[in-house]
């Protein structure tokens, strides 16, 4: 292993995971882990370089007061202590600067003249060292790999195509409620330009002949989530001598899943997840990512900026978008608009700048009129945001001519279609997604 790294002993300060991305972006690796590892784990762990222990106003969970074990305190590690009986360490502050430029000097003196650590965190470096950890792990070892075309599992893919080549098996299953040229994406990417061996499923009518008649939100999530691990098992089944499950998996997930001393913010829950009976171990390079870090890797990797720098899209799809019971009409009408609007959000420029951006259709149709004669058809809402955190969003304020360019063309070119709205809802009340 390349890298230096500094360690956040995990008090259930909320400030930690902020504190892990700035330091990486100076350069340096970091890491956060329990308050209550032992100096023998922490030995174990590689090239660490100091220690960080932001205890702050917040170190009792349930009453009572956590600490950190006391050989910790003891050991040679540079410890920056915040405002946290120490016994022992090299700087100590009273309280965490909340400017980010004092912060950074703070930390940029701690890592760098206290802690002496290299700023060698790069990707460059961080591919060699996933690649030779996984050839590690895996030997000659089959690994199967769940391909949504998502940015997290096709960077996963194409980190695991450089680390073993054809020992990697993808599989893509098409819900039917993918959007326009995405499943063709993955195809011509992985299997025509990177030579994976990539199974296509394609699962459409099966999945839309089990939604048929659901028109509750929660059910038809279920339903979709049900399905998809039910052919996924299906395919795994098929193919033989495989020991490994390879996930995308992604630090925040595992910081947000809760360690010891954070509350959970919410579980992960991947679509595709692992089938509890299939006795497969898991391959998960990413998990020390933050997004944007994930982002880079795929880039640095070769992948196209369109895939790399996708908007979020939700894993039942075009499912949440198409409300009450689908049908083919309204989905195709939910996949042809959301084309058209990421197609003119690209000419205008807004795909760089609005965070995420998606077509909706009702399931009611209204009166409308073309060429002389009556129509009764459905309307598209659009709908733009913005958010830093997916908690909370306020909507993008679109130039009324963007909004009428694609209003016209949403109008002409698809079917069955007769009004479009505009969504001035933020979220909360509302949510991002329409359902
Ligand atoms: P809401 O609608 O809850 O959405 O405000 C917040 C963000 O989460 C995305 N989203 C999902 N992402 N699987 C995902 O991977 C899902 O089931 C799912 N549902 C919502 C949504 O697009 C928005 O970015």
């Amino acid at each position: 292993m390349k890298q230096d790294m500094i360690v956040i002993l995990d008090l259930g300060n909320t400030q930690n995971t902020a504190t892990a991305r700035a330091i990486r972006e100076l350069g340096v690796y970091s890491e956060i882990y329990p308050h209550d590892i032992t100096l023998e784990e922490l030995n174990r762990l590689p090239n660490v370089k100091g220690i960080i222990i932001n205890g702050g106003e917040n170190h009792i969970v349930d009453g009572a007061e956590i600490f950190v074990n006391d050989e910790i305190y003891q050991s040679e590690y540079p410890i920056l202590a915040v405002n946290h009986p120490a016994t022992r360490c090299q700087k100590q502050l009273d309280f965490w600067p909340t400017d980010s430029e004092r912060c950074s000097t703070v930390l940029k003196e701690f890592i760098f003249d206290i802690c002496q650590a290299d700023p060698n965190w790069n990707m460059k470096n961080f591919i060699s060292d996933q690649i030779e950890l996984v050839r590690r792990q895996v030997g000659d070892k089959k690994v199967l790999l769940a391909l949504s075309g998502g940015v997290d599992s096709s960077v996963v893919a194409a980190l695991l195509l450089k680390a073993i080549g054809n020992q990697l098996t993808c599989v893509h299953v098409n819900h039917g409620l993918l959007r326009k040229g995405e499943p063709e994406q993955v195809i011509e990417v992985f299997q025509n330009q990177l030579n994976a061996n990539l199974v296509y499923v394609d699962a459409s009518e099966r999945f839309l002949s089990k939604l048929e008649k659901v028109s509750d939100p929660e059910q038809k999530r279920k339903i979709i989530g049900a399905e998809f691990i039910r052919v996924f098992e299906e395919e795994a089944r098929k193919l033989e001598g495989i020991d490994y499950l390879a996930q995308g998996t992604i630090y925040p997930d595992i910081v947000e899943s809760g360690t010891k001393t954070a509350k959970v913010v919410k579980s992960h829950h991947n679509v595709g997840g692992l089938p509890e009976d299939l006795h497969f171990e898991l391959v998960e390079p990413l998990r020390q990512l933050f997004k944007d870090e994930v982002r880079a890797c795929g880039i640095e990797l070769g992948l196209p900026g369109d895939m790399v720098y996708r908007q979020p899209f939700p894993g039942p799809g075009l499912g949440v978008r198409c409300l009450g019971a689908i049908t083919k009409e309204r989905l195709e009408a939910v996949r042809e608009s959301d084309a058209i609007l990421r197609e003119e959000f690209k000419n205008a420029g807004l795909d760089k700048t609005v965070w995420q951006y998606f077509t909706v259709v009702p399931d009611f149709k209204s009166v409308g009129v073309r060429d002389n004669a009556r129509t009764y058809e459905y309307p598209v809402i659009i709908r733009a945001i913005n958010t830093i955190d997916a908690m909370e969003a306020s909507i993008e304020k679109i130039d009324w001519s963007v909004l009428e360019i694609i209003t016209n063309r949403i109008l002409k070119e698809v079917k069955c279609v007769n009004r479009v709205c505009y969504d001035l809802s933020p979220k909360p009340p509302a949510t991002i997604e329409f359902e």
